[in-house]
């Protein structure tokens, strides 16, 4: 959550590393995760119908810069981006084992699928 108790918080006075900026990404990336949380904790709280699709719009907004950072950190640091990937591979090997999507790692059943059944 922001902090506006000290305005330079986030200032350093010198441009950083690559390192620091992989690990700045990564809080980046944390930051929007917290954004999409509290985003949605206030659009589950409303009922006001303006309020609920503009916070909805921006929590989605913040999913969008998600994947912006996260491709970012592929880019950066592609030994992270591998072990990504070994993660994605072992769920969707669990999701083959459990009959959930088929091997071409679409999903068995879509809207579309369904509508010739
Ligand atoms: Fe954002």
């Amino acid at each position: 959550m922001a902090s506006f108790a000290n305005p330079f918080a986030g200032n350093i006075p010198r441009k950083i590393s690559k390192e620091e900026l992989i690990q700045a990404i990564r809080l980046d990336i944390a930051g929007e995760l917290e954004a999409i949380f509290v985003y949605d904790a206030h659009v589950q709280a409303t009922e006001d119908p303006l309020a609920k699709k503009v916070l909805a719009d921006i929590r989605d907004e913040e999913k969008a810069h998600i994947g912006e950072l996260m491709t970012l950190l592929r880019h950066l640091d592609p030994d992270e981006a591998e072990r990504f990937a070994e993660g994605e591979a072992e769920v969707k090997e669990m999701l083959e084992q459990l009959n959930i999507i088929s091997p071409s790692g679409k999903a068995d059943s879509t809207v579309g699928s369904l509508i010739g059944k």
